[in-house]
């Protein structure tokens, strides 16, 4: 291939040779993927809808838990991570939302002692959460899950990864629950948006304005 005789490195060829694969691969993976997904993930939107009664109602005002900062998944994340990487797939950012909130859901359910009223709808969102992941994993080749991701997209899941207690103290951060499971709830419909954009409605779910309607102060976008 000429684009490798002519690059300096060999990762430079490699690279090409595996972008030019996965683009070839990609159509045809994908197409089944996404609405084998759905049935799971509207499971669990339907659990999702009742987080203000369990996730805020059933607990203190203001309660918040610790999290890793990487654990804090919005829409912006995701935008910032799409214009930065260049190429990057569908399939990482939703790898990633995985690897994120099952961390997540797992610190809730931590704090949630045996008989809190909250416990039972937790590990219900849980298993139905696990269940998506199944399909999602079952529904892409094996080999997928084994391709090297993006450097930053690296370095995220490597801190998501780290032994709690060698996770320096500047990395904790405290959120409330209901945050945490709205940021879960935004994300899904936007990184699975095929399976709940309805025909009718234009909605961009990856739009962080759409989840603000009319609070000018909250469209500053983050840096
Ligand atoms: C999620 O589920 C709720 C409750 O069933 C429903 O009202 C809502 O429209 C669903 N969201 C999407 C984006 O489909
Ligand atoms: C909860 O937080 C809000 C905003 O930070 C604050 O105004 C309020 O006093 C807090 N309520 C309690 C009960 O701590
Ligand atoms: C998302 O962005 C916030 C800053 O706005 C950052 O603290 C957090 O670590 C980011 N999350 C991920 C998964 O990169």
């Amino acid at each position: 291939m000429v684009a490798c005789r002519l690059s300096h490195t060999q990762s430079v060829c490699l690279l090409a040779s595996q972008l030019t694969s996965l683009f070839f691969i990609a159509p045809v993976l994908m197409a089944p993927t996404q609405s084998s997904m759905c049935t799971p993930l509207k499971t669990l939107n339907e659990s999702l809808s009742q987080r203000r009664r369990y996730m805020k109602h059933n607990f203190p005002i203001n309660y918040t838990i610790n999290v890793h900062n990487k654990e804090i998944f919005r829409l912006s994340n995701i935008s910032r991570l799409r214009s930065r990487i260049e190429g990057l797939n569908e399939l990482v950012l939703q790898r990633l939302w995985f690897q994120v909130y099952q961390g997540v859901l797992k610190k809730i359910i931590q704090v949630l002692p045996q008989r809190h009223p909250s416990r039972p709808y937790t590990a219900e969102l849980e298993r139905r959460f696990r269940d998506a992941e199944g399909v999602f994993v079952q529904s892409h080749p094996a080999e997928v899950f084994q391709e090297d991701l993006p450097n930053k997209i690296q370095d995220i899941w490597d801190s998501l990864t780290e032994e709690p207690d060698r996770v320096p103290e500047s990395s904790w951060r405290f959120a409330s629950p209901k945050s945490l499971l709205d940021n879960l709830c935004h994300t899904m419909y936007c990184l699975f948006s095929e399976c709940f954009a309805s025909a009718d409605v234009q909605e961009n779910y990856c739009e962080v304005s759409h989840w603000r309607k009319g609070r000018k102060k909250d469209l500053v976008p983050e840096s």
